[in-house]
């Protein structure tokens, strides 16, 4: 069986964790193996990267060569391995999020992407889940969280529309969701069906 490499994207609060679950269970149900897995990934990298959302950020460029390092590390040591195997990889988030979150602190998207595409392979399928910026921030807030570092207003304004510039790409798919998460799922679902990347279920 070939390896599957599906990535989630968006910016915060636009539940990708949550998708990444469900469709994991799916393809379960499906008969596949999954592994789901995120960046920043809880490696030595990830875990400096996370800290500084709250303490206080990196400078960008010690930013970005963090991320570099932690997916370098995640794409050898995970990535590709499970995808040898033939497994279903699902990421909640990869270098579209350096992209979008280094490119708001003055880097070049396309020099990002660049420097990410000479060690990383690309996913297969790539789902953005799109949401407006404030609706975005009253999920987060709602959760309990606060807005971190990474979560300013304007950056994120910035973020999104880096992530919606992506889709003259073949493999990247914009996934509005600003409804109920079982919708989002069913979205996301038939996006998977009509790319001949799942199996419709019998009747459907
Ligand atoms: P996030 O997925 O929000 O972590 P958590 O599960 O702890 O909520 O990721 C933390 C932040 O990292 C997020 O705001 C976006 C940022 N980020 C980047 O700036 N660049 C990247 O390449 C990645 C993968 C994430």
């Amino acid at each position: 069986m070939q390896g599957l490499f599906i990535v989630i994207e968006g910016i915060d609060g636009t539940g990708k964790s949550t998708q990444a679950r469900r469709l994991a269970a799916w393809y379960q149900a499906q008969g596949r193996e999954v592994v789901v897995s995120r960046e920043p990934t809880d490696g030595p990298w990830g875990t400096k990267l996370r800290e500084s959302a709250a303490s206080g950020r990196l400078s960008p460029a010690d930013e970005l060569e963090y991320f570099l390092k932690d997916r370098r590390q995640h794409v050898g040591e995970l990535i590709r391995p499970a995808l040898a195997a033939g497994k279903v990889v699902i990421l909640d988030r990869y270098y579209f999020s350096s992209m979008a979150y280094q490119g708001c602190r003055g880097f070049d998207p396309t020099e990002i992407r660049r420097l990410n595409e000479a060690f990383a392979p690309r996913p297969d399928v790539l789902l953005i889940l799109d949401l407006e910026v404030d609706r975005a921030l009253e999920r987060i807030g709602s959760r309990g969280d606060s807005a971190n570092e990474f979560e300013r207003r304007d950056s994120l304004q910035q973020c999104r529309e880096i992530f919606l510039s992506l889709t003259p790409e073949p493999f990247a798919h914009i996934i509005p969701c600003d409804c109920p998460l079982d919708e989002v799922t069913a979205r996301l679902q038939q996006v998977l069906i009509r790319v001949g990347q799942a199996t419709a279920p019998p009747g459907a």
